[in-house]
This record gives C-alpha cells, structure tokens and sequence, in this order.
C-alpha cells in the first residue's frame, strides 16, 4: 500500500494553503503536527478526495485517486476537523446512515456497527440523540463512522480533540492496534497522541512540508538544542524575552527552566534528553507562551 502526493498545492485566492507537498506514505500510523493555519486539514482533505489539489497528483498504488471515484472512497475512512452531524439522529441511526452511503450491507452494517460501538465505548448510548452527546462522545462517534468499512487508509484530523485522557489513551491503541496494515494519518496539537504510536512523524509550516522522520530521528537532529537551566523567579522573564521557555519547574531547591536553543542559553545550562514536546516547540516558536 503507498500513496503518493508529488508536488502537491492547494491555493485559495492569493494564498497558498498547501506548498508543493511530496511524499510518500506506507502503511503504519503518521502523526501529523503544525501551528494553526499550517495546512494540516486543507492537505487531508485532499488527501481524502473531498477537495481537488491546484495542481499536483495524489496517488494509491500508482493510481490517480481522482479517477479512482467510489473505488478511492471504499478504501478510505475520513473523520473531519469539524464533523456536520444530524442531531435528531440516534447514535445507531446515524451509523447506519453512513453505512448505507458507503454501501455496506444490511447484516453486515449490523454486524460492524455493534463492533465498533463497542470499540468506541459507545454501545450503551446507541440509543441517543446526537444533540445530546457530549464533545468527547460525538468524536467518538465520528471515529467509529471512520472505520465502518475497514479502510485500509485512515485519514483523521484532530481525532482526540474533546476526548479525556482515558478515551484519548484507548483511541491511541486503537489505531496502534489497527495501523499495522494501513496507512493511518493522524493530525493534532497534541503530542502525547502520537509520541508512542507514530512511525513517522510529518511537521507542516505555511503550508510545506518541512520535515518527515521517526521521532526518534527528528528528537536527535535537536539534542543539542534543548536545555535545562537552574534560575531564579526574578530571572525568569529575561529568558523568557530571549529563549524559548518550555516547561518551568518548581522544586524545593530552586527553578529549573526548559529552554529550547541553538545556543547555550547560561553557563549553568545543562543539556537534557529531547522529547516530542520540545520538538513542537523547536518548530513552532508561536506557541510558547500560549
Ligand atoms: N476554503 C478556504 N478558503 C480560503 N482560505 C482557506 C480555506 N481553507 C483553508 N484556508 C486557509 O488555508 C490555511 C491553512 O488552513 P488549514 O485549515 O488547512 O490549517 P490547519 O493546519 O488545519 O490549522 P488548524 O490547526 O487550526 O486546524 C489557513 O490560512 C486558512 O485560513
Ligand atoms: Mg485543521
């Protein structure tokens, strides 16, 4: 299983969203990381056949997905950002709505719908309206129409985003447990979402793709950039004005500041093992401070 994109673009007006993309991907899951507004959703869903690149070619196994049609859409499992649901709808109901769209049979629509509710931890609620559902239930929801028919590509965009950190942990090892004969994107904000499962990890930036690697890869190329410093309270802003700050640490002896930099920010700097955290914060200085 490979699917392609070679030079892929999106353009909306005088903005690039999307900027000569190439890369290929096979099966296994794909974490997908960026800043707001980097491109993640514009390029998944072209990804996903539902919006045509400007120019550019996406390809399964050699074959435009463009001329694929249904035969593209029978092989892949979309959960958008931002789902439209049908609120009068019960959670079974609109299952079997989806079903019957992606042309599943009626036993067999049965049959999978009951194994995913139970996967989701959906099953006693199949009853409910989808109006009434909380945040995390309807992305469980919307997770679960994404795998009705076993797609063999998976492209998720921000699947965890509402879940507590228990569903979030058992969404994580679903798609681990599923990943291992499918291609599985998966973008989000949150690292810890893809720092155990991702075999690759794809960084976006205004639109290009600007790195594609294991993790253990992209946390090597920063290893020397990333720091611990002992400081004191009154400190704490000058660095803040000059470095990127990660996590401040309060301990019984003191501040301890993480600090992400090509240059040793104090004498007393140590550097200290990388983890996915500091890699977003490599990539994304916008989001220190936030
Ligand atoms: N339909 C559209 N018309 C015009 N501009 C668009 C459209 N869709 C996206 N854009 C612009 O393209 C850029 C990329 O947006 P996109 O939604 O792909 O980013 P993203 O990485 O998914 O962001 P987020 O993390 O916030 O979901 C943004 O500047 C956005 O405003
Ligand atoms: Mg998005």
């Amino acid at each position: 299983m490979k699917l392609k994109l070679e030079n892929v673009s999106k353009v909306f007006g005088d903005k690039k969203a999307v900027d000569n993309v190439t890369t290929e991907l096979t099966s296994g899951v794909y974490g997908f990381l960026g800043a707001n507004g980097s491109g993640k959703t514009t390029l998944m869903r072209m990804l996903a056949a539902v919006s045509m690149p400007t120019s550019g070619v996406i390809s399964l196994n050699g074959e435009d997905i463009s001329d694929m049609g249904a035969r593209y859409r029978d092989v892949l499992g979309y959960l958008p950002q931002h789902i439209g649901f049908y609120k009068s709808f019960s959670v079974e109901k609109f299952l079997q709505y989806i079903a019957s769209l992606k042309g599943l049979e009626k036993r067999e629509a049965k049959e999978r719908i009951a194994e995913l509710l139970e996967m989701v931890n959906l099953s006693e609620s199949k009853k409910v309206k989808m109006g009434k559902l909380s945040g995390g239930m309807k992305q469980r929801v919307g997770i679960a129409q994404a795998l009705l028919n076993d797609p063999k590509v998976l492209i998720v965009d921000e699947p965890t985003a509402g879940l507590d950190p228990k569903e979030r942990i058992r969404f994580r090892n679903l798609l681990a447990e599923i990943a291992s004969d499918r291609i599985v994107l998966l973008s989000t904000h949150i690292v810890s979402d893809i720092e155990y499962i991702a075999k690759e990890i794809l960084i976006m930036k205004d639109g290009r793709l600007i790195q594609k690697d294991t993790p253990q890869n992209l946390m090597k190329h920063i290893a020397s950039n990333v720091w611990s410093v002992d400081a004191s309270d009154a400190e704490i802003p000058s660095y803040q004005a000059s470095y990127k700050v990660g996590n401040i640490t309060r301990r019984a002896e003191g501040i301890d500041l993480r600090i992400i930099s090509e240059k040793k920010p104090a004498p007393q700097a140590v550097n200290v093992p990388v983890n996915l955290e500091d890699l977003y914060l490599y990539y994304f200085d916008e989001e220190v401070g936030a």
